[in-house]
């Protein structure tokens, strides 16, 4: 039982009023009490005990983490401490990426170590272009990605020792350096295009652009604003704490299994619209709304609920995404270079209305960090299906250090949430003969 200098007791007293039984618990680290010091509470001694309904798990803290820091009323998002705004405006991405994964900024040296670890991992087997070819010439880019990246589980049989520090660490420097090679290698098959390989001499994002966009030409230098602008994205989507892709990086790592399928679990997780998929909603979104006239009326179908804005809202930030400040402002570097193009002239009309009506203004949705990135992928050149997997790339950093910190935290196990059961009592069993066809509603989840 913790108590206080002041005879102040840092627990919750509650009273069972079927039983007018009192029951202390003890408040740890703030505001949370554990969850199984509520199965004491109970009515017979037989009874399974009291616990805790959450879907989507909106109240519910699943670990402790050192890795990222949010505060969503204010804004705010660190990295192992750092501010974003500091990271974004001072370190590069393989920086980030390993002061996320090791939890320290590198000095100078860990740093090139680092960089030419995984400068010397880029290729991937020869085997995984016949993964690639597989696919329809129309195949989506983030299914090429995903696919892929659990193929690299069977390359790599040694990365089961999930226990052992060394190889852990191997298969990092091997994800963080071959995720850019699928991925633009998807890009080209998406394109029908011929793969073109990894080039030491390139920094990360360079590298990864020539992969992408070299056609008939010796050599392919990107422009240094955008290579740039794209390192600084990647830094601003390395990490965002127990969000949906690292809590399914996290549960498929709590089985064991290799690094290479959860992080595919992951990407998959991240796909979804609501989700990484967002930045691809958004340019289909301005898309349809095709002219800043068109505004109002769709406004008018997302207070109807017939149409989302995506882009906008976060289950975390009720104030400003501090991601995508710093997004508005590579964006104005990029449409430097790029010219501005008519998305960035309506979603900007879009913001300023939507932040001013009091629809919005109630729900606390603002725009998130997919909402300016994709306008920006798209000035890039970019097509729409590559948006959730240049996502990907740079949070595969941060599901990496997430599912380190899981095998790591002696109080973690494999995941096995409970249920509240709706479901029928125990029934017989109907022959053919007597089942009536129809289903009956005791056949639904019931909503309590
Ligand atoms: C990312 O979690 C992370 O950290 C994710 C991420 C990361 O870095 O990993 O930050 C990346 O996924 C950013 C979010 C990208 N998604 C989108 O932009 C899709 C559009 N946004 C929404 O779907 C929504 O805002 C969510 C999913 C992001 C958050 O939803 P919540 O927290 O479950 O909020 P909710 O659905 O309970 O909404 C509360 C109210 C509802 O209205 P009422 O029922 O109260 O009338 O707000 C409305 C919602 O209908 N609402 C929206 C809306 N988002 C919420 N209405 C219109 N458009 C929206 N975008």
């Amino acid at each position: 039982m913790a108590s206080k200098d002041n005879g102040e007791r840092d627990t919750l007293t509650i009273r069972d009023n079927r039983t007018g039984k009192d029951y202390e618990v003890d408040i740890h680290e703030g505001d949370v009490i554990r969850s199984m010091d509520l199965r004491n509470i109970k009515v017979h001694e037989d009874d399974f005990g009291m616990m805790c309904l959450d879907p989507a798990s909106t109240n519910t803290a699943s670990t402790r983490s050192a890795i990222t820091f949010i505060d969503g009323d204010k804004g705010i998002l660190r990295y192992r401490g750092y501010p974003i705004e500091q990271l974004a405006e001072r370190t590069t991405f393989l920086e980030v990426a390993y002061l996320t994964l090791k939890g320290e900024l590198p000095d100078q040296s860990q740093l090139d170590a680092f960089v030419e670890d995984v400068t010397f991992h880029t290729y991937v087997h020869e085997n995984i272009l016949k993964v690639l070819d597989g696919f329809r010439y129309d195949a989506h880019a983030m299914g090429m990605l995903i696919s892929s990246t659990a193929a690299l589980s069977t390359f790599y049989q040694d990365s089961k020792n999930v226990r052992d520090a060394e190889c852990r660490w191997v298969q990092m420097i091997r994800a963080v350096a071959k995720i850019p090679t699928l991925a633009a290698f998807a890009f080209r098959r998406h394109r029908g295009l011929p793969y073109v390989y990894p080039e030491n001499e390139l920094s990360y994002t360079a590298n990864f652009l020539n992969m992408l966009f070299r056609i008939g030409v010796k050599e392919y230098r990107p422009n240094p604003v955008l290579e740039r602008a794209l390192d600084v994205l990647f830094i601003l989507h390395a990490d965002h704490e127990q969000n949906c892709s690292t809590t399914a990086m996290r549960v498929i790592g709590s089985s064991e299994a290799d690094p290479f399928v959860a992080l595919s679990g992951s990407m998959a997780a991240l796909y979804g619209p609501l989700h990484g998929g967002a930045n691809e909603a958004v340019l289909r979104m301005l898309g349809r709304i095709g002219r800043v006239e068109n505004i109002p009326a769709f406004l008018d179908k997302v207070k109807n609920k017939e149409e989302k804005l995506m882009g906008f809202g976060h289950r975390v930030y009720k104030a400003y995404d501090p991601r995508a400040s710093i997004i508005k402002r590579t964006a104005d570097e990029v449409f430097e270079v790029t010219g501005r193009n008519h998305f960035l002239d309506i979603a900007l009309e879009l913001e300023r209305i939507a932040l001013n009506e009091q629809y919005f203004i109630d729900r606390n949705l603002y725009p998130n960090v997919d909402f300016y990135s994709g306008i920006i992928y798209q000035a890039m050149g970019f097509p729409v299906e590559m948006f959730p997997v240049l996502f990907a790339i740079p949070r595969t950093a941060g599901w990496l250090a997430q599912w380190e910190e899981l095998i790591l935290d002696p109080e973690q196990k494999i995941a096995r949430p409970r249920q509240v059961y709706v479901g029928f009592e125990e029934r017989n069993f109907v022959p053919m003969e007597e089942r009536g066809g129809e289903v009956s509603a005791g056949a639904q989840p019931v909503v309590v």
